[in-house]
């Protein structure tokens, strides 16, 4: 069975009640493929998840932009993996590069969080991805392969998991990597987990691509063989996350 086309909406730190109801609008209001052949997932900050699961159109599933890294207590200004469970969010971002620079979260507390989320039944975007100086030194893929290793090191179970690969030089820059870019990291990474864990999960794992998507340059992006979809951030506050969406087909 051939990997299935992933669209998450990553809303960062965006958003009022007003523009979330928007939102919730345009996606319920959208003419999207059916969820045989894609499957998408809008993450909104905590505070709206309960209004946007109780609000948005069944095929679109919620989650959460990070958990904590182990079972909720004393950790002011967290929240827990149980509680996004007893919420029923199914899945959580872990790792973005925002987090991994502005809060310094390290690779192997990245991988603490992944198994950790995983254990208590969330599905997990985990996201990679290099500097514009690692980039321009030639250790891209030593890069995200150090971040991948730190994940595989700690789980046994793939089938939950979708790697996102976003170079952070990309990240919020208008500066999209090129298909070809984007094809290279990606095929190079499946060739990773195809060596270091299996070739099966090599073959099934979906490997999305983010930083700067846009309606305009989605579907020659999705084109690529080793792109199994987006992880998009600026433009899934847009109506045109509905094209980018559309470019599953
Ligand atoms: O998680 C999403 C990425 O950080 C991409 O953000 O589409 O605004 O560049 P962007």
């Amino acid at each position: 069975m051939g990997r299935k086309f992933f669209v998450g909406g990553n809303w960062k730190c965006n958003g009022t009640t007003d523009q979330v109801d928007k939102i919730v609008k345009t996606l319920n209001e959208g003419q999207i493929p059916s969820t045989d052949v894609v499957e998408v997932v809008v993450s909104p900050p905590y505070v709206f998840i309960p209004v946007v699961k109780s609000q948005l159109r069944p095929e679109i599933q919620v989650a959460a932009q990070n958990c904590w890294v182990k079972k909720g207590g004393a950790f002011t200004g967290e929240v827990s993996a149980e509680m996004l469970v007893n919420l029923g969010v199914p899945w959580v971002i872990l790792g973005h590069s925002e987090r991994r620079a502005l809060l310094g979260e390290s690779n192997e507390f990245v991988g603490d969080k992944v198994a950790y989320a995983l254990a208590q039944g969330l599905k997990v975007i985990a996201c990679v991805g290099e500097t514009l100086e690692q980039r321009e030194s030639g250790s891209t893929m030593d890069v995200v392969a150090a971040q991948t290793k730190a994940i595989a090191e700690r789980i046994k179970d793939w089938s939950n998991v979708v790697i996102a690969y976003e170079p952070v030089w990309a990240i919020g820059t208008g500066k999209v990597a090129t298909p070809a870019q984007a094809q290279e990291v990606h095929a190079s990474l499946r060739d990773w987990l195809k060596t270091n864990v299996s070739p099966e999960v090599a073959e099934s794992t979906r490997i999305i691509y983010g930083g700067s998507v846009t309606a305009a340059n989605s579907k020659e992006l999705a084109g690529q063989p080793d792109v199994d979809g987006f992880l998009v951030g600026g433009a899934s506050l847009k109506p045109e996350f509905i094209d980018i969406i559309n470019s599953a087909t």
